[in-house]
């Protein structure tokens, strides 16, 4: 049965710990209540957010309208029969439906515990099943929209069901169609997943430093546990908890800029790191501009970034207004110094 809830605080909502008011609010804990919803007075009238883990959203004021927050939990193993869009499949792959408010780490722990590869390295990222897809989120070699095989939900302003296979997913880094044409409009219900059975062949993505350095440390056989273990211990040193300080994680997007861009800064900065992106581009971290421009750990009083890690904007007490202050004083600066224009990555609404 929906329960309605009216003038309630989004601060147990959103990992920025930002306190606004939803006009209403509803959590959706089952298919019955999705459809309920639908059916609803205030879905009809009102104006509506679509929230997962609120992990990865600014929110800048009070929501004149709906809130629903999608809690539908479920993981289910599929054959490759149970769905009916082709998927291609190698003998290896595994297909696993999960729903929309499964917690992100408990289903990397899932698949670990089952044996199942592809995603190990997306341990310890806050928020929501049904959002990966959204935000395409990645660390450490890994991005959701590889191992995502297709997205389940519903069109808001239809409202029937609808699926995107991968490729209508259109992931690019840190985007989708979810954040860009269909923001608000579509909401997700399922998230399919192809992973891998894990044997003794699987290739292990350990490219990052961190990696490498975890590993030289110890030699024994690596596992998909192990693997999901030496990441969160990284996060744990190179990011703040959003339990403790509000955060969502890093704020701006790695800019791309192009080659004569890049190397007319590398003459003036030889330490500036770079990641190969396409033949025009080069994609520089936004950390490492913000920490040279002398922010790192920078403060307002009320929000800041982190010392712990520049591109992790931090709000201790704040309002939205203290965090888009320390924002707006970021890219000024590092456009003023570097003439690049950094975006940020986390949603504003
Ligand atoms: N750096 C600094 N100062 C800092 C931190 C980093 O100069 O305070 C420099 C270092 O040179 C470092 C480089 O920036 O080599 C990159 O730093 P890091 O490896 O921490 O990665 P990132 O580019 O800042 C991205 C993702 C993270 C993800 C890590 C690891 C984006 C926007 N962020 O961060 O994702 O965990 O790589 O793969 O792409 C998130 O999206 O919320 C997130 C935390």
């Amino acid at each position: 049965m929906l329960s309605f809830q009216s003038q309630l605080s989004l601060l147990p909502y959103n990992t920025f710990h930002v306190d606004v008011q939803a006009k209403y609010f509803v959590e959706i804990t089952s298919k019955e209540e999705l459809l309920e919803l639908f059916s609803s007075d205030l879905f009809q009238k009102e104006k509506k957010l679509i929230l997962g883990g609120g992990a990865n959203i600014l929110l800048t004021q009070d929501i004149d309208g709906l809130v629903i927050k999608v809690g539908i939990k479920g993981i289910q193993k599929l054959n490759p029969t149970d769905i009916n869009i082709a998927v291609p499949l190698a003998e290896k792959d595994v297909l696993i439906r999960v729903w929309a408010g499964e917690v992100r780490t408990d289903f990397v722990q899932y698949a670990n515990t089952q044996g199942r590869a592809g995603i190990e390295n997306l341990i310890a990222i806050p928020g929501q099943v049904g959002t990966a897809p959204v935000s395409n989120i990645g660390a450490y070699g890994m991005e959701a929209g590889h191992r995502v095989a297709r997205v389940e939900g519903y069109d808001l302003t239809t409202l029937q069901p609808k699926i995107f296979s991968k490729e209508a997913c259109a992931f690019t880094y840190r985007n989708s169609i979810f954040k860009t044409q269909l923001r608000n409009q579509f909401l997700i219900t399922h998230v399919i997943w192809k992973l891998e059975h894990f044997d003794e062949q699987y290739a292990f993505t350990t490219q990052y430093p961190d990696i490498q350095e975890a590993l030289k440390a110890d030699v024994s056989p690596l596992s998909l546990l192990r693997m999901s273990t030496i990441i969160a211990e990284i996060r744990a040193k190179k990011l703040p908890d959003w339990h403790s300080i509000g955060t969502a994680g890093s704020f701006f997007a790695n800019p791309s800029i192009s080659i004569q861009h890049f190397e007319t800064l590398k003459k003036q900065y030889p330490s500036l790191p770079s990641y190969p992106f396409s033949e025009q581009l080069v994609k520089i971290p936004a950390a490492w501009l913000i920490q040279q421009a002398g922010l790192k750990g920078y403060s307002n009083g009320k929000a800041g970034t982190s010392p712990q890690h520049a591109l992790v904007v931090i709000n201790d007490g704040g309002t939205a207004q203290d965090i888009l202050e320390v924002v707006g004083h970021i890219q000024q600066t590092v456009n003023e110094q570097f003439g690049v224009v950094l975006e940020p990555e986390v949603v504003y609404v």
